[in-house]
């Protein structure tokens, strides 16, 4: 189903953006004071695409559907499900405080700062693969395709409501966070095909040099 398939390629761009963050945040941890322009663009990203669109097309999405389709089954993995998204909004909305006191001088600030932030990627991975492996493979059992344009239908409006008309697609952010993390961290595995994309249109199988987002 599309509408399953869209949540898996969101949470490959996540992965990369977690990647890319964790590695700022090391090089912070090792050196001095974290890049708080990258920072700063990071959670505004987590806010607007993770939480605003992404675990809403979840929450608003998916999840209604399957527990309609099957109570019982679904009732119990949603239920863990709703605890991590309470709790990543909540970690999220501490880091956006921590973010602000570590913007001034006091260097344990930014340290408390830096910690706070490599936890929560962390608990974004264990999320993400959590929904990948339990509950999107739930929601290919339970849910009848016919639902499928509906699904992606919510989908959409919450896009167009976060997001607006003309919103930068999540590849796109990606890429353009990488370059700008490897200018700061060298080091970083630099940005392949397969790391941007899990087969767009089928580039992947057929040749990376078709792939349709550029990558
Ligand atoms: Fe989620
Ligand atoms: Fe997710």
């Amino acid at each position: 189903m599309r509408s399953i398939e869209i949540l898996r390629e969101e949470h490959r761009v996540l992965r990369g953006v977690l990647d890319c963050f964790d590695s700022v945040l090391a090089a912070a941890s090792r050196d001095s004071a974290p890049n708080m322009e990258i920072a700063g663009e990071l959670l505004g990203w987590f806010e607007r695409f993770a939480d605003g669109v992404h675990q809403n097309k979840e929450e608003l999405g998916l999840f209604p559907r399957m527990l309609a389709a099957a109570p019982e089954i679904s009732r119990a993995v949603l239920k863990e499900l709703m605890w991590l998204h309470a709790e990543e909004r909540r970690r999220l909305v501490a880091l956006r405080v921590g973010f602000a006191s570590a913007q001034g001088p006091d260097a344990w600030e930014r340290g408390r700062f830096v910690a706070a932030a490599r936890a929560y990627v962390e608990f974004q991975r264990h999320h993400a693969l959590l929904e990948d492996e339990v509950i999107l493979p739930r929601a290919c059992e339970v849910l009848d395709p016919a639902v499928d344009d509906e699904i992606l239908r919510t989908y959409a409006q919450i896009e167009l409501d976060a997001l607006g008309p003309n919103p930068e697609d999540p590849h796109a952010f990606l890429a353009r966070l990488r370059a700008r993390a490897k200018e700061l961290v060298p080091s970083l595995v630099p940005a392949g095909h397969e790391d941007l994309c899990a087969g767009c249109d089928g580039c992947r199988v057929a040749s990376p040099g078709a792939c349709s987002r550029g990558f």
